[in-house]
């Protein structure tokens, strides 16, 4: 297939921002794209592509898959593969590319989990539906109880000495495993690059871990920044028929909906509306306004959801005022 895709000339013409990624020599955009949702078989190619067009055009450098996103499992990196192909040939060196592993992803007991076993031939495998020499970054998903810290953190180093990934990074991992992990990894001469971990404005339990992060030169990126859309003007009247919750359910049911999240919602809108932006907008400053934050990870079902969230780069600084009214409403039981 030839492409008829051009990226936008301008594209690094100060539309993103980019942010150091703790103490590496890596930039990542404040604002990254992931595809745990839309790039399936349940999204047509052509939607999932122009929302990949979309991010590239304006400076969003950074895409984040893992081997199990779909559906089916492998599908988004099988669609990634394709795009890369066909309209990113010659952009490669431009984009950071990351996959993960350790989520259930093939039968049997290799099929999941930190083992070297398991991280090793997944990452052959991911590598092979992208249609990728290598990945720039490598994370081990979550954190495995049953396996020895040092088989998987040393999976993980061997890894990037093979060259098939540049860098690595952690993701739900509880706190101390995850301090022995940026110890043994610096040790070991290939520093943890990046935690990933879900932060948004209603769930803050990660936020002493991206502390901890910080203080070794780990950086930090947030996952499901809107809440899966919940933090956005989505839900304020009821469950829209073309919404996550009403299409695609898997991980956010309608019964999180609650009257006391709704009414959150709406208050934490208002507040929004007040500084003068939307709830998307206000949601992601709130992220990218702690320092320790490199970037936010956010979903996107269209280009034009996508292009509306970069208004977060461009959000007033918080108020001390706005800041605790917001503390207010995550309170409120
Ligand atoms: N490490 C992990 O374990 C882990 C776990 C989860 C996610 N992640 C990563 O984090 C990424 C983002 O997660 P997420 O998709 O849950 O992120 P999210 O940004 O919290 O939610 C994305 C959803 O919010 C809605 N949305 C986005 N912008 C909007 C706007 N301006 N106005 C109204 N609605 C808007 C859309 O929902 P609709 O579809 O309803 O339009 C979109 O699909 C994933 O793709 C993945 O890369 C990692």
């Amino acid at each position: 297939m030839v492409s008829a895709y051009i990226p936008n000339a301008r594209r690094y013409d100060g539309m993103m921002q980019y942010r150091r990624c703790g103490q590496s020599g890596v930039m990542l955009p404040k604002l990254s794209l992931g595809f745990w949702h839309n790039f399936g078989q349940n999204t047509p190619d052509e939607q999932s592509r122009s929302i990949v067009r979309a991010a590239f055009d304006c400076g969003i450098t950074h895409f984040d898959l893992a081997n199990n996103y779909g559906p089916e499992p492998g599908a988004a990196e099988e669609f990634m593969g394709r795009v890369l192909h066909d309209d990113f040939l010659h952009h490669r060196d431009e984009l950071f590319i990351s996959t993960k592993a350790a989520y259930d992803m093939w039968d049997g007991p290799y099929g999941s989990w930190a083992s070297r076993k398991h991280l090793m031939a997944s990452l052959d495998q991911s590598l092979s539906r992208m249609r990728l020499d290598y990945v720039d970054l490598f994370y081990c998903h979550r954190y495995d109880p049953n396996t020895p810290l040092q088989e998987t953190l040393q999976a993980l180093v061997d890894i990037v000495r093979s060259g098939k990934a540049l860098y690595v990074g952690l993701s739900r991992w509880p706190s101390e495993a995850a301090q022995v992990g940026y110890d043994y990894l610096r040790r070991h001469d290939v520093p943890c690059l990046i935690y990933q971990g879900r932060l948004n404005l209603f769930d803050q339990a990660v936020k002493q871990q991206m502390r901890e992060a910080a203080e070794v030169g780990v950086g930090f990126i947030s996952f499901s920044p809107l809440a899966q859309g919940l933090l956005t003007d989505r839900y304020l009247h009821g469950i829209p028929k073309d919404s996550r919750m009403a299409h695609d359910p898997r991980f956010l049911r309608p019964d999180a909906l609650t009257p006391a999240v709704q009414s959150r919602i709406a208050a934490l809108n208002d507040i929004a509306a007040q500084r003068g932006e939307a709830l998307a907008t206000m949601a992601l400053a709130w992220i990218l306004h702690h320092e320790e934050v490199t970037s936010v990870l956010v979903g996107a079902s269209s280009p034009e959801q996508l292009k509306r969230n970069l208004a977060c780069l461009a959000s007033a600084p918080f108020t001390a005022e706005e800041l605790q009214a917001i503390d207010n409403v995550i309170k409120q039981q």
